[in-house]
Parts: C-alpha cells; structure tokens; sequence
C-alpha cells in the first residue's frame, strides 16, 4: 500500500487501519503526519472499496500531542499566517465512519485528534489530557470546543486549566470514550466494530454520521428537521427495502449499497 513516512496503512476487506507511527516521538503530529494522514483519508474517503476507518497508535501512545519541537520557535505571525493546525479539519471532515482505538497518551493534539473521529474505543492503558497549559499555550485543534461538548465544562475545565490526564475509566464515565477493553483485546475491539457498521448500508452510515455530527451544529428543531428528512429520504434506497423485507420474511438481509 502507500508508502508513508509517518504513517502505516493496511486495509482487511472493507476496513482500512492507519496506525500513527513516529514512535521515537510517541507519535507527536508533526505536519508530515498531517499530510500523510489527511492524504491517506482523503484516498479511502474516495475509495469505494473502503467503507470505515479505523485510527490507532502504538500500545505507549495514540499521539502525545503537536509537535512541541516544530512548534517552539514560531512566533504570532509565523502560527498566524503559517495556519499550522487548519490541514486537520481534513480529519473532521471525512466523511465515512472513522474509529478512534486508543491506548496509552492520547494528550494534547493527540486527544483532539481522537475526538475528531466518530467515537473513542479505549483500552484501559489510555490517558487522555489537554496539557497545552503546561507549556504556556492552550489547545489548538479543538479541545476547548470538542471536549465540552463531550464531557461538559465542569471537567473540560478541569482538564484545560490543570492540564491533569484522565484515566480510562474517568473517560468513560465523563462520556468521552463509548468503551474501555483490556489493552490486548483494543484493536480486535475496534475492527469487531469497524466490520459491523461496514456491513450496513453505505449510505445511511453515512447520514447517521451526519445527522449526528449535525446535533452540534444546528438548534434542536434544525436538527430535529435535517433528521427528518435524512430519514425520509433513505426510503428512496433499494437498501431500504431489502432491510425492512428481510426482517418480516425472518432472513438476514442482501445488502447493495444502493
Ligand atoms: N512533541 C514532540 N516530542 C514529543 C512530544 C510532543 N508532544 N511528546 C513526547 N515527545 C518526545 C520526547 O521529547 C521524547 O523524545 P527524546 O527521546 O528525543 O527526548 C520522546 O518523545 C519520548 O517522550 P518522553 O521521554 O517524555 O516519554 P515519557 O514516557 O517520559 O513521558 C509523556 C510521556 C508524559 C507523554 C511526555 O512525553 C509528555 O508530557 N509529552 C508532551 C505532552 C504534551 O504536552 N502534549 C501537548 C502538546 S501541545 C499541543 O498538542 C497543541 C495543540 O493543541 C495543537
């Protein structure tokens, strides 16, 4: 498969892997990792053979932050104009379903790369944190605005203002991560997950992404109205039929992405 610096990719039938791996650094984003990582989902946002990714980083790190060593010297103007973090919106954007599978540090950029996917499966190494306060700065990619939303502001500030890690079991509780699995059964985790939703019909994975994401986005009776017609509109799928025909005649439905 392509050949990268930063990162490694595999895909298994439907379900492309992307393992993060600088780990000399524990997978600190630099802008190559950037590049490559945003190259690579561009290319299975594109190919029809993939329909979920999954993200994943070493057992010690899913990404211990930004690169602080390429950021250090930059001054206002140079983080200004230079725009460094804007290439990962590419992340958030994607729009097939993308799994996060972390263990060990997920802090920083790393934490905020996490929440850019659709959900957090965690093993129960994982230590989630915003430390950026500790070095003089705060979270760039979105922690202050994403982590909010998925924890609230009692523990969102906590973590911004301390720069404190949680562990997998607070994550959990807090909503930030949907599962916590023992550290050797994460990836078999993720995948058993990443297979499932592939096996559903394209489209309507990815309208329910969609409608989803929309909920943080819109009022509630926007959101209420984008869902409505999502919903109606997948009536016009052949996977609709085939889905609610195959639960009354009692079989395992036929799937087309149609
Ligand atoms: N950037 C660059 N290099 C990093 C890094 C980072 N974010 N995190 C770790 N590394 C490097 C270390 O410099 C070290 O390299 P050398 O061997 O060349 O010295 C190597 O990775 C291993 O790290 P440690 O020796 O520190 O490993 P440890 O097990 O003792 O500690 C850790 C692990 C607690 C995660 C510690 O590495 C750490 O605190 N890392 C920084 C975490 C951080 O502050 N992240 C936020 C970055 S700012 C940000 O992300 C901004 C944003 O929102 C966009």
């Amino acid at each position: 498969e392509a050949d990268f610096e930063t990162i490694l990719t595999e895909t298994r039938g439907a379900v492309a892997i992307i393992t993060l791996n600088r780990p000399k650094a524990l997978n600190a984003l630099n802008s190559v990792v950037m590049t490559e990582l945003t190259a690579a989902l561009s290319a299975y946002d594109k190919d029809e053979s993939v329909a979920v990714v999954v993200l994943t980083g070493s057992e010690k790190a899913f990404a211990a932050g930004a690169d602080i060593k390429e950021m250090q010297s930059l001054d206002f103007v140079d983080a200004y104009l230079g725009d460094f973090i804007s290439g990962w919106d590419a992340v958030a954007s994607f729009r097939k379903p993308l799994i996060a599978a972390v263990s060990g540090f997920a802090l920083g950029g790393g934490c905020e790369l996490a929440m850019m996917c659709d959900f957090i499966i965690a093993s129960d190494t994982a230590k989630f944190g915003q430390p950026e306060i500790t070095l003089g700065v705060i979270p760039g990619m979105g922690g202050s605005q994403r982590l909010t939303r998925a924890v609230g502001k009692a523990k969102a500030m906590d973590m911004v203002l301390t720069g404190r890690m949680m562990d997998a079991a607070e994550s959990e509780r807090a909503g930030l991560v949907s599962r916590v699995v023992e550290a050797e059964k994460l990836m078999d985790e993720a995948l058993a997950a990443a297979v499932k939703i592939a096996a559903f019909p394209r489209a309507a994975t990815l309208m329910a992404k969609e409608a989803v994401n929309r909920s943080f986005e819109a009022t509630l009776s926007e959101g209420l109205r984008f869902e409505r017609r999502v919903f109606q509109s997948l009536f016009a799928t052949a996977d609709q039929k085939e889905g609610m025909a195959a639960f009354v005649e009692k079989r395992k439905p036929a799937f087309s992405n149609r």
